[in-house]
C-alpha cells in the first residue's frame, strides 16, 4: 500500500489582490489533512472511496472533467503508464469543503503524489504543483496558483503569480485562530464579482491592489524580523480593502469584530470571502478564549494554529 497526505492552507494576506499580479502570504494548516491510500487490487479497473464527498464509484462512471478523475488521467498520460493498473484508491480528509482552506487541492495533491510513488514515477514538489495547478483551474477557473504552492510545499509561502517561489522564515511563531462562518460561498464568483469591479474602474482598483500589496510586503518583513504584533493592524487594514472589494460579508465582519472584542491583535476573512473563514492574531494565551468567543459570536468550528 502507498499513501500521502497534504495539509490544508489558509491565506493570510493578499487574497483577491494575488490574482493582479501582487503578493499574496499563505501558511498551511497541518492540524487538518487530506489522506490518500493506495492499494493493488485483484479485480480489474480503478475503485475509488472517497466517502467525504460521497463517491464510492469505478473511475469510469466519473466524468472526465472531475478533479478526481482528472489527476488519475492526466498522471496515467504523462508517466505513460498503460494499461491502467488495478487499484483501489482511499481518499479521507479532516479539511472543511468550500471554506477557503485549501480542502479540493489537499486532495489532488495527496492523490498525486500517492500515485505517483505507488506507479514508481518520480515527481519533484515543482513538478507536483505545475501538475495540481492545472487540476485547480477545474475547481476554480482562473486560479493565481497560490492554493497549490502552499499545499504541495507545505511551508509559508510569499506568493507572486508567475514568479519563482519563495517560502519564507517565520523568526518568531505566532498563534493564530480560524473560524468558519459556516456558509459555503464559491471563490469563483467573488473572484468574478471582483473582476467585474475591476473592468469598471481599472485605475481605481489597481490603486487599491497597490495598497494591499504593500500590506503583504511589509507582514512578509515583520513575520522575518518577529515583530509579530504589527501584523495584527496589518490585518485589520487587509480587511478593510477586502470589505471595500465588497467579498466580506455580515457574519465575516461579525466574527472579525467579535475576535478584536476578544482581544485578538488583528483580523480579517481569508480566502474567497462571501463566507468561509476568518483569521485573528492572538497571543497564545488567550487563543482557547477568542476561539471561545467566536463560537458564541456564531462560528460552526474553529482551529487554533502556530505559523513557523
Ligand atoms: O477561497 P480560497 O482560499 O481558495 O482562496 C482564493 C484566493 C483568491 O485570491 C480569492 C483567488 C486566487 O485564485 O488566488
Amino acid at each position: 500500500m502507498t499513501s500521502a497526505s497534504a495539509p490544508g492552507k489558509i491565506i493570510l494576506f493578499g487574497e483577491h489582490a494575488v490574482v493582479y499580479g501582487r503578493p499574496a502570504l499563505a501558511v498551511p494548516v497541518t492540524q487538518v489533512h487530506a489522506d490518500v491510500e493506495i492499494s493493488d487490487r485483484d479485480t480489474s479497473g480503478i475503485w475509488i472511496d472517497a466517502s467525504d464527498v460521497n463517491i464510492h464509484t469505478d473511475l469510469n462512471t466519473l466524468p472526465s472533467d472531475h478533479p478526481i478523475a482528472a489527476v488519475i488521467h492526466n498522471l496515467f498520460f504523462l508517466s505513460r503508464r498503460s494499461p491502467f493498473p488495478n487499484l483501489e484508491i482511499k481518499i479521507s480528509s479532516t479539511i472543511p469543503v468550500a471554506a477557503g482552506l485549501g480542502s479540493g487541492t489537499a486532495v489532488t495533491v495527496a492523490l498525486t503524489r500517492a500515485l505517483a510513488t505507488h506507479i514508481d514515477y518520480s515527481m519533484t514538489n515543482e513538478q507536483i504543483n505545475a501538475f495540481a495547478y492545472e487540476i485547480e483551474k477545474l475547481h476554480h477557473g482562473t486560479p493565481s496558483g497560490i492554493d497549490n504552492t502552499v499545499v504541495t510545499y507545505a511551508r509559508p509561502v510569499y506568493f507572486v503569480k508567475g514568479q519563482p517561489i519563495e517560502t519564507f522564515q517565520v523568526a518568531q511563531p505566532f498563534t493564530i485562530v480560524i473560524a468558519d462562518t459556516g456558509i459555503r460561498a464559491p471563490t469563483k464568483e467573488s473572484v468574478g464579482d471582483v473582476r467585474k469591479l475591476w473592468e469598471a474602474d481599472q485605475a481605481k482598483w489597481d490603486n487599491v491592489f497597490d495598497e494591499v500589496a504593500d500590506i503583504s510586503f511589509a507582514a512578509r518583513h515583520v513575520i522575518r524580523e518577529g515583530r509579530i504584533k504589527m501584523l495584527g493592524a496589518l490585518m485589520d487594514e487587509n480587511h478593510m480593502y477586502l470589505r471595500e472589494m465588497t467579498v466580506s460579508s455580515p457574519e465575516l465582519d461579525n466574527l472579525v469584530s467579535a475576535a478584536r472584542k476578544g482581544g485578538a491583535l488583528g483580523a480579517k476573512m481569508s480566502g474567497g470571502g462571501r463566507g468561509g473563514n476568518m483569521i485573528a492574531l492572538v497571543e497564545e494565551e488567550i487563543s482557547s478564549a477568542v476561539a471561545e468567543a467566536l463560537i458564541s459570536a456564531g462560528a460552526t468550528r474553529t482551529i487554533i494554529t502556530q505559523v513557523s
